[in-house]
């Protein structure tokens, strides 16, 4: 609900469970009054002024010390104008001056979701937009603030357009989706999600120190090492209690968030594109949109937290039809046979895939031109004869003939120099002329802010996809950006660059959608290096790492379930001994940590024996009879993988908590083990619940006694168990 005082021009977002408040104040600076758990109330009291020295008045306030931008809690930070706090927006004026000032000048309030032309969003007609004008006195240059409300998820969303009305050209150097300023001086936490290649969005916790800290990425993708999202909480938060808020933004390129503890000890959070490299020239009449940013605030925990987020991604950013349907069960041929194999050997593994219960075949890396290694052949969007005679046509009808799906992987952001695109487009390549170029993977990236470059990737690709009957795609990026510079912009415009690449993704992305509505596509980056809520918006589901080892998956899951829900989580089992870790872990324990993500096989199932045939039967069969309650189910993380306990458990509730799966992987054994419980979470206390073995408790019980975990799970590295309760 939004609500609006008009005479005391107070703006005010009731969710279910949390109120968001702001007000334009006397002078028209639109001050943010309170963010947290829900009040009925006019909150502005908290917007409290005193004479902190060395804090400079503006005009208005005329010998009122205390009137400061630099200490009043703001909405959307300034620039040049006396907050030295960090800025949301800073631009080189017309004059050449950085000075930026934004007052209130209107605002509307409309039924329904906002959306964002090019740019990926939450939608939903039953949210409701706020947008706040405010104008620079000054220049004339506009900001509006887009604010949207989701109720039952507890979700607000944010974002800022920048219209120049100066009349004359201003070139924008930063502007953020949000700013969020926490005005007391209450001690905060944050947490990062950070890691690297092959271990991915692992949480770092730290309290806010005074001064400036950020997490970002410059790499022109959302990147392996920080994802855009963070935690900021109240030093007792955990799981299941304390206040705590989440932030994600939606976006897939540069971005930074940076949170500062300023001088009184109030702090500041800002999200949004990472102002390296970002000069966007606005000329009179246009404007600049920025990603969207949203925002969980939860009195109880980062529990309730991740839940709220879960069930926003699942009904308001994944598209039809992959919000609800089913998706398939696969096996990838990639960690089986990398670019050596044919026709006839990925037929040998649907074979013996489609008895075990799998329901499609997806094709990965080395197809096309002449891909036999990581050399050559990207942008060579053509099938490989060699080792598919009669191309798609043929080799997709002996797949579907089995049963199953077919499902292709690639590439379309990257080029080889050996191939024939780059011999006929070399200026295609991101390149500065007279610079040496960057290789990452031995490729480079392709100008995805040409429309020309987009245009042919995109019709290459879909006489492929259109030449068979493809259910499925997976969309890889196996690099990150450097020497930056497109042979179609001009020097001033260069600083354009990575935003307009990002925007010509999630164009070409759309295509995909529009041209074919059936296809699953998901998204991969080196596994995990492009997961974020902007991708998910186009890609239901990502591939979460190329890190298969389960127990290192139990913590790239364990982070990444912070923000993002188990239906989003590519997540399959390999073979053993793991060609990461050189880890072997049970069959059993792959398939229980798999199963808390969209769930595959990625081995050679043609050279698996009997026995474990017997063992993934069971697997297929257990995820599809429980599919609702893993990919919709509350989840709940009971353990922390990085803690080092005996083992680590988590727990999908179904919305009517008559249903629980908690799962359960332990760490390496140790004799006369001790007796473990698991204590449960999110279960109805009056429900009585019965287990497999037919044992009956009380939801009271389990979450207060816990449930008794037996003691030959823990003989034997790595054991895992996944036990189903049902309430009676
Ligand atoms: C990186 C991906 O994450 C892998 O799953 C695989 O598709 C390779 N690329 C193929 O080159």
């Amino acid at each position: 609900m939004i609500l609006v005082d008009q005479e005391q021009r107070i703006f005010t977002l009731q969710t279910s469970n949390t109120t968001y408040q702001m007000k334009a104040d006397t002078f028209n600076v639109l001050l943010h009054a309170y963010y947290g758990p829900r009040v009925e109330a006019d909150m502005t009291y908290l917007i409290r002024r005193a004479d902190r020295s060395h804090t400079p008045n503006p005009d208005e306030a005329g010998t009122n010390r205390s009137y400061s931008l630099d200490t009043m809690p703001q909405e959307y930070s300034t620039c040049g104008v006396g907050d030295y706090r960090i800025p949301s927006i800073e631009m080189e004026q017309a004059d050449g001056s950085h000075a930026m000032d934004l007052r209130y000048t209107g605002y509307e309030v409309r039924k329904g979701k906002y959306t964002l032309e090019g740019l990926p969003t939450f939608f939903g007609q039953e949210a409701e937009t706020l947008v706040i004008s405010l104008e620079d006195p000054a220049s004339h240059v506009a900001v509006e603030l887009y604010y949207g409300v989701f109720e039952e998820e507890d979700l607000i969303t944010r974002a800022a357009k920048i219209v120049n009305r100066s009349g004359e050209p201003v070139k924008l150097l930063k502007a953020v989706s949000a700013c969020l300023d926490f005005p007391y001086a209450a001690p905060m936490d944050w947490i990062t999600f950070n890691g690297r290649h092959m271990m991915e969005r692992c949480p770092s916790r730290a309290a806010l120190n005074p001064g400036v800290q950020s997490v970002a990425s410059t790499r022109g993708l959302s990147s392996h090492q920080n994802n855009p999202s963070v935690v900021i909480c109240r030093p007792d938060a955990a799981e299941d209690h304390g206040l705590c808020y989440g932030a994600v933004l939606l976006y897939s390129g540069n971005f930074e968030i940076a949170a500062e503890r300023a001088q009184v000890e109030d702090c500041r959070l800002v999200l949004g594109i990472h102002p390296h490299h970002f000069c966007w020239n606005l000329a009179p009449g246009e404007s600049f949109q920025t990603p969207e940013a949203a925002f969980v605030c939860s009195p109880n925990g980062f529990g309730q937290m991740s839940c709220q987020f879960h069930r926003a991604i699942r009904k308001h950013l994944l598209r039809d039809p992959y919000e609800n349907r089913r998706r398939p069960v696969l096996v990838n041929n990639w960690e089986a046979t990398m670019w050596d194999f044919n026709a006839d050997k990925l037929v040998e593994i649907a074979e013996a895939a489609a008895p075990l219960g799998v329901e499609m075949l997806v094709m990965d890396d080395g197809w096309f031109g002449d891909r036999d290694d990581d050399y050559r052949a990207l942008g060579d969007w053509t099938v490989d004869q060699r080792k598919l005679p009669g191309g798609l046509e043929a080799l997709v009808p002996r797949i579907q003939a089995l049963g199953m799906k077919f499902g292709i992987w690639i590439e379309p952001e990257m080029i080889n120099e050996d191939s024939d695109l780059y011999r006929q487009h070399p200026d295609w390549a991101l390149a500065i002329p007279g610079r040496a170029m960057t290789r990452g993977r031995s490729q480079l990236v392709l100008d995805f802010s040409r429309r020309d470059v987009r245009d042919y990737i995109y019709n290459t690709l879909k006489a492929v996809i259109s030449s068979a009957d493809i259910a499925y795609i997976k969309w890889d990026a196996n690099r990150t950006l450097a020497t930056v510079w497109s042979a179609q912009l001009p020097a001033s415009r260069q600083g354009e660059l990575y935003h307009r690449y990002v925007l010509g993704v999630y164009e070409m992305l759309d295509w995909f959608r529009r041209d074919f509505p059936e296809i699953l596509i998901e998204g991969c980056c080196g596994g995990g290096g492009r997961f974020d809520a902007g991708m998910l918006y186009y890609t239901p589901q990502i591939w979460l790492s190329d890190n298969t080892d389960a127990v290192d998956r139990l913590r790239i899951q364990y982070g990444s379930s912070f923000f993002y829900p188990v239906c989003t989580m590519g997540a399959h089992v390999s073979a053993v001994p793991n060609g990461g870790t050189r880890r072997t872990t049970p069959l059993e324990t792959r398939g229980v940590v798999a199963m808390s993500g969209t769930f595959g096989y990625e081995m050679d199932l043609s050279e698996t024996t009997a026995e474990e045939q017997e063992i993934m039967r069971r697997q297929t069969a257990f995820f599809k009879e429980h599919y609702d309650l893993i990919q919709r189910g509350d989840y709940y993380r009971l353990t922390d993988p990085f803690a080092d306990g005996p083992f680590t458990a988590w727990e999908q509730v179904s919305q009517d908590r008559r249903e629980v799966l908690a799962s359960v992987v332990t760490g390496t054994t140790r004799a006369n083990p001790a007796f473990q419980m698991l204590y449960l979470r999110g279960l109805d206390p009056d429900l009585r619940y019965r287990d497999q073995e037919g044992n009956v408790y009380t939801g009271a019980a389990l979450m207060a006694g816990g449930y008794p975990l037996s003691l030959d799970l823990f003989l034997g590295d790595y054991q895992s168990r996944q036990i189903y309760l049902k309430a009676e």
